[in-house]
């Protein structure tokens, strides 16, 4: 019954130097969206982009914006994110109250937009329970927030596979993906993987891509 798995390449391994060329490099590779990694160095300890660069990302693709929000405070933020073009929005439960994701669904379902919530390895699946209702999918985070290249935490399994049992939306998995982990990942329920040096550090971008799937 699983639905087919989609693959979103996480720019945050990409040359930010010439980004429309990585950009088409995962495009002609087969991916089937961009995961746009935003991290404000307090919710977790490093620094990428903002809208600003989103907005340029939108012009070089027309593939869906997977936009992982890893900040504080979020719906602050959220309706920039959405003018530069996101397609889907990820908040952090660890960031923000029950309340505050309804009012964030609200927003983002008037104008379309795809909203999920994600979860740190430390965080039990019960914490995103009541939020369940009010978002598209989950992103499981697999490594803790906050550089690429980590290994993947394997008790991620364990809660990709108590959500399914319980959630039948789309199951994302971030963090350590490779051909190996992402198999697991597969097998424990997830439908969508986030993967980032991977994809970008592999010599045939194609291959690395379909060995995923
Ligand atoms: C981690 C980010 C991930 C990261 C994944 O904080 O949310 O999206 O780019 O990178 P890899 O696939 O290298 O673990
Ligand atoms: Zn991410």
């Amino acid at each position: 019954m699983s639905p087919k798995v989609k693959i979103a390449p996480s720019l945050l391994s990409a040359d930010f130097s010439s980004l429309a060329k990585d950009i088409k490099r995962v495009e002609r590779a087969g991916a089937d969206m961009l995961h746009v990694d935003i991290m404000d160095g307090h919710f977790v300890p490093n620094i990428t982009i903002g809208p600003v660069v989103v907005k340029y990302m939108r012009k070089a693709t027309s593939l869906p914006l997977d936009v992982h929000l890893m900040i504080e405070d979020p719906e602050q933020y959220i309706n920039a994110f959405v003018q530069a073009g996101s397609d889907m929005i990820t908040v952090h439960i660890e960031t923000a109250s029950i309340k505050e994701i309804e009012a964030m669904h609200r927003n983002l379902k008037s104008k379309g937009i795809k909203f999920g919530v994600s979860l740190n390895p430390a965080t039990p699946i019960s914490k995103i329970k009541p939020a369940l209702k009010f978002v598209d999918f989950v992103l499981v985070m697999s490594v803790n927030p906050g550089f690429g290249g980590q290994a993947f935490i394997k008790s991620a399994l364990t809660k990709i596979k108590q959500l399914r049992a319980i959630f039948e939306k789309d199951i994302a998995v971030d963090g350590g993906i490779n051909a190996a982990t992402g198999k697991l990942a597969r097998e424990a329920g997830a439908n969508i993987l986030a993967a980032g040096s991977y994809i970008f550090g592999a010599k045939n971008t194609k291959q690395a891509i379909e060995s995923l799937r």
